[in-house]
């Protein structure tokens, strides 16, 4: 097995782990990896939607989107498609996946299909280091305080891109986590707030926890915290959304990236609420 860091902050690609072997003890390896740098990346991985499921369930029971329609006879899997004349993709802006759910995801297992040439990377951004590097007057301010995330409507996920279908929820949902939350496996400190969705500090006045946010999703979008992955196809990136932001880049400009479809498969795994 070979580990190729992907930048000085997290991520690794991986060569020498095949995902078509979905034994406990591989995926045992894979778990610990991730762990250790946050997103793991595998090139060349043809596996089936079955292997992809398999693989999945190793790290908790499979969660469902709550807003967009999954694959007809895999309701596990959610299919991502961008045409080849729309210049976004879903995904993008920085994100904690559903993070206004009670327990937002754990675990995303992203699998590419068609990738254009050029074009719609994800990156990722270390929120342990961002937590450490935190100003140390924000940290006191927000030490044992929560925040409010919120969904943003089943349009936000389904509107603004022609492939992607709602399920029929219009609901609208909102959650109360902690900023800084302690991860259930490593005991590491998070910063677990997200520009997307999160809207407000309780026990703070309007005005206050506008600007704390404000400098907080500032400091989160520090270049130096992140990692990029160039897609290939058949590739498989499998990252812990506890630790992490990430956003799949919209760079699909004429002449270069336009004119592609992108097709990925994604399965989420269930997470915990977080403490
Ligand atoms: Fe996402």
């Amino acid at each position: 097995m070979q580990i190729n860091l992907l930048s000085g902050a997290l991520g690794a690609e991986i060569t020498g782990i095949n995902l078509k072997n979905t034994s406990k003890e591989n995926w045992q390896e894979i778990n610990s990896l991730m762990l250790e740098h946050k997103v793991v990346f595998f090139r060349n991985q043809d596996i089936t939607s079955d292997e992809h499921i398999e693989l999945a369930k190793h790290f908790g029971p499979l969660e469902k989107h709550i807003y967009v329609k999954a694959r007809e006879n895999y309701p596990e899997i959610l299919r991502i498609i961008k045409a080849s004349d729309e210049k976004h993709q879903w995904g993008e802006g920085w994100h904690t996946d559903v993070s206004y759910n009670p327990k937002p995801t754990k675990v995303i297992i992203l699998r590419s299909h068609k990738i254009p040439p050029v074009g719609g990377d994800t990156m990722f951004s270390n929120m342990e280091v961002a937590y450490e590097t935190l100003d140390d007057k924000i940290k006191d301010k927000i030490k044992d305080k929560k925040a409010i995330h919120s969904s943003l409507g089943a349009a936000a996920f389904t509107e603004n891109y022609k492939k992607m279908e709602g399920n029929g929820n219009l609901k609208e949902y909102s959650n109360i986590h902690p900023i800084v939350r302690v991860h259930p496996e490593t005991g590491n400190k998070i910063l677990f707030v997200n520009s997307m969705y999160t809207k407000r500090i309780l026990d703070m006045d309007e005005k206050e926890s506008n600007e704390t946010l404000k400098k907080i999703f500032k400091h989160q979008e520090r270049l130096d915290f992140t990692c990029r992955i160039k897609w290939t196809e058949n590739a498989v990136a499998i990252w812990d959304n506890r630790s992490l932001l990430h956003q799949g880049l919209s760079d699909f400009f004429p002449g270069r990236g336009l004119g592609y479809e992108r097709v990925m498969d994604r399965i989420a795994i269930e997470g915990d609420h977080p403490k």
